[in-house]
């Protein structure tokens, strides 16, 4: 008989939890919905993409719904596939600097890093590779649109070598490119695979021909210089190119490079394959001084994202929870960490390929929608051991800040829940000049993007027009230590003093300059550039 401990065991083992990283427009959408295809989640491909297709119609701003990501239930999907069990995370992918995309990685085993092979390693894909890297989680690379014409492979892995400062491990290679793309070499098998192409745009799961490179059939059927040019290339991969350490790809160091095209399915299955025998299953987590390995018997889990009014006509707020460690039940009570107070957790969803629905258990890896009545924050910890704080959210100083008013005073009541509930999601800083009434913030963002969706967002959820005035602050400075009153200290005309959501002294600089004249003015003060 089997115990609860085999079970937990069994079901960390096969659990990959990962999320993609890419620029906009390399084909996340498209690759998440091919995975899908392959697991048996959809039937037919086509589907995700005519959501975002349909979003895209209702709404010109195109930013700010991918920001909020591509649906309710995309944010995060769960799917099997053979005896895995996948959950993918989406990342909100635009051009500006999130920090929820940051905080979603923070729930991530590992990534895969997409890349258009045409374009190569573009600005949004530093920015995610570089947190991916600071976590030291494995990252694998996905080159995709191989369809058309792309950039040389060897020249791709040298730039993926340039750019991010990491070596790669090509797993198998292209045959045929500039818009000719007929298959894969597989390095470990020593096998080619070619695909046959449906004209379809990859609705279906794709045919492929595979046999050994050295049988001549392959001679025949690939032509003479896409035979010799792919013998070539793989002697010289074997000769000049890294051995594959799989001690290396799990710190990070090394990334397995896959070849394929998210939309004519080619690849795509061998690349999954793959890359599930090779990423780690849920790993540990640090909790303060605490390292708490997924199977401990204690349910443990921590919140790392909160999203408010998904759904328009439901006010709903979900916060998702990581399972970190044990089993996680329906109706379970755990300690909340924040108010060290006992919560039921009654209704967890779970988003299932395209729908959400309830579960009733989940186990280290699985991503849980809670719904929240506006207890939770990000980085709360939820564990039935209590006494355990989650310290791994990384928080970013806020660079640009702007003034924020109602246009309408009467609408001041909305205008304060509004604000009050993005800066709980974590999507803005607030501030509050000590002697200004609640008509007006300060609000503090890490990328200016953010400012636009405030005001579409408070407009939209709310119906509040915002006045929102640009300042030329761009440091934020938590005051550690004083000697006397913050309102007495000597600072340069321009610097505020403004309080935080939890009436911590803050003062806003506009250059290092000024935060320079501070310190130098005013003995005993000391700061730190997050809260
Ligand atoms: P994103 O989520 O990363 O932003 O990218 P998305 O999947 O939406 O793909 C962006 C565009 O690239 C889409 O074209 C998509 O069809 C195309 N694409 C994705 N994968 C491949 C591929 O392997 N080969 C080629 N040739 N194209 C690919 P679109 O014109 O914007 O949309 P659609 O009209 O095709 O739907």
């Amino acid at each position: 008989m089997s115990t609860s401990k085999d079970v937990l065991r069994k079901e960390i083992e096969r659990r990959r939890t990962f999320a993609i990283i890419s620029h906009p427009d390399a084909g996340k959408t498209t690759l998440t919905e091919k995975l899908l295809l392959y697991g048996g989640a959809i039937h037919m491909a086509g589907s995700v993409k005519a959501r975002k297709a349909a979003r895209h119609a209702i709404s010109d701003w195109m930013e700010i719904e991918k920001q909020r990501g591509i649906s309710v239930t995309s944010s995060v999907m769960q799917f099997e596939y053979k005896n895995y069990c996948i959950n993918i995370l989406d990342t909100p992918g635009h051009q500006d600097f999130s920090e929820d995309t940051y905080r979603t990685l923070v729930a991530a085993d590992s990534a895969v890093m997409l890349i258009d092979g045409a374009k190569g390693v573009e600005a949004q894909t530093i920015k995610l590779f570089q947190v991916c890297k600071m976590r030291g989680i494995p990252i694998f690379t996905f080159v995709n649109k191989m369809d058309r014409a792309s950039k040389d492979p060897f020249a791709l892995m040298q730039e993926i070598e340039d750019v991010l400062g990491i070596r790669s491990y090509p797993m198998n290679w292209p045959i045929g490119t500039d818009g000719d793309f007929k298959g894969v070499y597989d390095r470990n098998l020593r096998q080619i695979v070619l695909f046959t192409s449906d004209n379809t745009h990859g609705q279906a799961i794709v045919n492929s021909t595979k046999g050994s490179v050295d049988d001549p059939i392959f001679k025949d059927l690939l032509g003479e210089p896409y035979y010799s040019k792919l013998v070539e290339d793989i002697e010289l991969l074997d000769i000049a190119g890294d051995s594959f350490d799989l001690n290396k790809v799990l710190k990070g160091e090394l990334t397995p490079m896959f070849f394929g095209s998210a939309m004519t399915n080619f690849g795509v299955e061998l690349f999954l394959e793959e890359f599930l025998k090779l990423s780690p299953p849920p790993h540990e987590y640090i909790f303060g001084d605490k390292i708490i390995e997924p199977l401990n018997d204690d349910f443990t889990g921590f919140i790392f994202r909160i999203q408010a009014n998904m759904n328009p006509n439901h006010r709903d707020r979900l916060a998702f929870m990581r399972v970190c460690s044990g089993i996680f039940k329906r109706g379970m009570q755990v300690i909340h960490s924040k108010t060290e107070k006992p919560v039921r957790l009654a209704q967890p969803q779970q988003f299932m390929a395209q729908e959400r629905e309830i579960i009733e258990t989940a186990y280290p890896g699985d991503i849980v929608g809670l719904f929240d009545p506006g207890i939770f924050s990000i980085g709360d910890t939820l564990s039935t051991s209590g006494n355990l704080t989650f310290t791994g959210i990384p928080s970013f100083p806020a660079e640009h800040f702007a003034r924020v008013a109602a246009k309408d005073t009467m609408k001041r009541k909305q205008f304060l829940k509004g604000i009050t509930q993005l800066a709980e999601e974590g999507a803005i800083q607030v501030f509050k000049q000590p002697d200004i009434g609640v008509e007006e913030f300060i609000i503090g963002a890490v990328g200016v993007l953010q400012f636009e969706v405030l005001e579409y967002r408070l407009k939209n959820e709310y119906s509040v027009d915002i006045k929102l005035t640009h300042l030329n602050h761009h440091h934020a400075r938590w005051i550690t230590e004083i000697n006397g009153k913050p309102e007495d200290l000597n600072i340069t005309s321009t610097t505020l003093i403004v309080k935080d959501r939890r009436d911590n002294y803050v003062l806003l600089f506009e250059n290092d300059w000024s935060i320079q004249w501070a310190l130098d003015k005013n003995k005993g003060l000391s700061l730190r550039n997050i809260s």
